[in-house]
């Protein structure tokens, strides 16, 4: 089954073909960052404008690359939401054109089901498991119990953790996004260096990000220059803190649910700290970690056609034209 995926919730504007939501035939990402980063984040009017201009460009690549064309798709997906509503409108209204004009099948997509399927391209991988969802907009853990199963135990009071990164990126002047600048600058620094607060709240499975921030705020407001081995230090010492409160907190979640699997998505699964973590701490507990490759745990088109096969891939869809009364939905829930 050839399933052509459709991703522009945010600043990257993505095509990808994807076979029995395994085999990535095309990827293309055009990213925006060139454009964002000079404002330190995301305008969202210069990102729906920039979607509209590449994303003929992005779908005519990808089927060109898989060497194939419109009529041998099976499907089509898009992600239909949580995102910037300008940006989602670009990718949706592409997808409904194409799919009235070729009457393929259209598949709605939720972005976070998107990212966690990112994990199924890679791995052979079945529910149940827990999931960390760890991106520039989201924070969650999510028991997922079936194919298209969720129950959500737990997210952010505040800040996402990727939110986290890029503010603290900004104000140490390390342009945007933060999250991977951090991490190549953390290796550089001692994660000891200042005891930043752990924020675990227990008895909840939500995270907090904002009062981690506040005190690297305070800290960096108190000194009077900052050269770079001292920036190496906070960036690590604030890293630290972050990934230790993700995996304790993961790991003791999957202990007390008795889920043997965990498994990472979003654009902070990406961080070289986070996994090494991962990977040190589960040895103990007889568990089992999965992770996209880091360019999927980023946004991509290929994650959402991969969610829409294991949406579709039992039943006998044709296209209909009721398939197409969706809207874009900025703030949709899982
Ligand atoms: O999943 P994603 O591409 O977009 C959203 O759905 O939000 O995630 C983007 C976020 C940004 O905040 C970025 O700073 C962060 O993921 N990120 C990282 C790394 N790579 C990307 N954070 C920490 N370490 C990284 N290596
Ligand atoms: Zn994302």
């Amino acid at each position: 089954m050839l399933i052509l995926g459709i991703e522009t919730s945010c600043d990257e504007t993505s095509a990808s073909v994807v076979q029995n939501g395994q085999v990535i035939l095309s990827n293309t990402i055009s990213s925006q960052i060139d454009i964002h980063c000079k404002y330190g984040g995301v305008v969202p009017e210069l990102a729906s404008r920039h979607h509209l201009e590449n994303i003929n460009f992005v779908i005519a690549e990808v089927l060109k690359k898989a060497r194939l064309q419109m009529t041998d798709m099976d499907a089509l997906a898009v992600t239909r939401g949580p995102g910037l509503i300008g940006s989602l409108l670009v990718g949706i209204m592409a997808a409904k054109t194409l799919a009235a004009l070729y009457r393929i099948p259209l598949i709605p997509i939720h972005h976070i089901e998107g990212h966690i399927y990112a994990n199924f391209l890679e791995h052979n991988l079945k529910p149940p498991f827990l999931a960390l969802v760890v991106s520039g907009g989201h924070t969650e853990l999510i028991v997922q119990q079936g194919y298209a199963r969720y129950k959500i135990l737990g997210r952010t009071r505040d800040d996402a953790v990727g939110e986290a990164f890029d503010k603290v990126a900004k104000l140490l002047n390390l342009g945007y996004p933060g999250g991977p600048v951090i991490d190549k600058l953390a290796r550089e620094g001692d994660p000891n260096y200042i005891k930043f607060p752990r924020p675990y709240l227990p008895g909840s499975y939500d995270f907090s990000f904002s009062g981690l921030k506040t005190a690297v705020v305070n800290f960096v407001s108190k000194q009077s220059t900052i050269n770079y081995q001292l920036s190496t230090n906070i960036v690590a010492s604030f890293q630290q803190a972050v990934i230790e409160v993700l995996v304790n907190k993961t790991i003791a979640t999957a202990v007390k649910l008795k889920q043997k699997k965990i498994v990472l998505a979003g654009g902070v699964a990406a961080n070289s700290a986070l996994r090494t973590l991962f990977l040190a701490q589960i040895k103990t507990g007889g568990l089992k970690i999965y992770y996209p490759s880091p360019l999927l745990c980023t946004d991509n088109a290929a994650m959402i056609a991969g969610a829409a096969y294991y949406r579709i891939r039992n039943k006998k869809i044709k296209y209909n034209p009721k398939m197409l009364m969706f809207k874009a939905e900025p703030n949709l829930r899982l």
